[in-house]
């Protein structure tokens, strides 16, 4: 059910990640597999229909996702709860501006660049809690929080499962953090673009299912590889909250695509299948990886990828500052630890949503850069 694009395949569909011809990608978090199919019929179906014009006001995106927490999670969450928008980084936005109080937002580092980004367009600022590279499990680290939160932070920005770190906090951490954010009066923004692509040996706890007052942004754009449709959705439980960010005025929402709808409702309802194969096959991935790592790489350190599917490689013992730019010139592009943490030395993220043989081409080009 998973469809391997070739190189040409690829370089037309995901013009991004593949723009440059003398590296194999694996940076950009697209996967190298054609999307699935009741996604391409929705969209089809919907262009021929010729339904190009604005998104109406009442849609099934919130049923249709609504349905899969339940059936995926276990999680009744009500369809009047998602609020359309084009994507999770503009319902990011969205969120700070519309129930975020002015003042600093918590970040825990490494983040995924445009969660720095969101926070300081809004014209906040950004309070880092550092991860510890050598902790294990690569759990937030509570006395730092509570330590931002004491000096004044009222928002918290989540990303769970987390990217780069591909770590799924346990319902006893998220429980941990929403305790601290009820003390300080906190408002915990959760990015789950990465919950469905949970794989086999870990459990996926929506963070709304232990804060009630946090802001859910998602979108079934990661799991289902279409960010060109640019759908997202806000999930906030109480009624006001949802008033707010429905009466948001079209410029400052940045409105949404009614193709990410179609394509979106079309994902959660009927994508069921191709998820299940995905995981599997990401699954396999996953120990392509280790085993190449533990082959060519030996003195990497790589925790287990518990979901998404961007692995974090510690390559410091090979003492090359940015093994990222290095490898650019053995003909890998992967995407750089500082990206992640300003100032964090060492570090690769690595997308594995490939082929196993690209995958050891950028693991053997890893390689080659860090050990000559
Ligand atoms: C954690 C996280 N949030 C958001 C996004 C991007 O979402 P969007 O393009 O809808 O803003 C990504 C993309 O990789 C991501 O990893």
């Amino acid at each position: 059910m998973i469809e391997d694009l070739s190189d040409d395949e690829a370089r037309r569909a995901l013009p991004l990640k593949w723009e440059d011809p003398d590296t194999v990608p694996a940076w950009v978090a697209e996967m190298d597999f054609r999307q699935a199919e009741p996604i391409t019929q929705a969209l089809v179906d919907a262009v021929r229909d010729g339904a190009l014009g604005y998104p109406p006001h009442a849609d099934e995106l919130g049923s249709s996702f609504a349905d899969f927490a339940h059936r995926h999670w276990d999680w009744s969450v009500p369809a009047e709860a998602s609020v359309p928008t084009g994507g999770v980084i503009a319902g990011v936005r969205l969120a700070l501006e519309v129930l975020c109080p002015p003042g600093p937002v918590v970040v825990p580092l490494p983040c995924y660049p445009p969660f720095r980004d969101v926070v300081e367009v809004t014209g906040r600022e950004v309070v880092g809690v550092t991860v510890d590279p050598d902790s294990e499990p690569a759990a937030l680290d509570l006395g730092q929080v509570e330590a931002a939160f004491a000096a004044g932070a009222r928002t918290f920005l989540l990303c769970n499962p987390h990217n780069p770190l591909g770590r799924v906090p346990s319902r006893a951490e998220l429980g941990a953090l929403a305790d601290l954010a009820r003390a300080y009066d906190v408002r915990v923004i959760t990015d789950e673009i990465h919950g469905p692509l949970v794989l086999s040996g870990a459990t996926f706890t929506p963070y709304l299912t232990v804060d009630e007052r946090a802001v859910l942004v998602t979108s079934p754009s990661k799991s289902f590889n279409m960010p060109a449709v640019h759908g997202a959705q806000l999930v906030v439980l109480d009624p006001d909250d949802q008033k707010a960010l429905r009466s948001v005025p079209i410029p400052a929402q940045n409105t949404w695509s009614a193709l990410g709808v179609v394509a979106g409702t079309a994902a959660w309802r009927d994508g069921d299948a191709w998820l299940a194969a995905l995981l599997s096959r990401l699954s396999v991935q996953r120990e392509v990886l280790e085993e190449l790592v533990a082959d060519r790489l030996p003195r990497a350190r790589m925790r287990r990828l518990e979901a998404t599917y961007l692995a974090w490689l510690d390559l410091r013992a090979y003492g090359v500052a940015d093994p990222a730019a290095a490898a650019l010139d053995q003909g890998a592009r992967v995407a750089p630890g500082h990206d992640y943490q300003p100032g964090l030395d060492g570090h690769v993220r690595i997308n594995v949503a490939t082929s196993p043989d690209r995958l050891e081409h950028v693991v053997n080009a890893l390689a080659r850069a860090v050990m000559g």
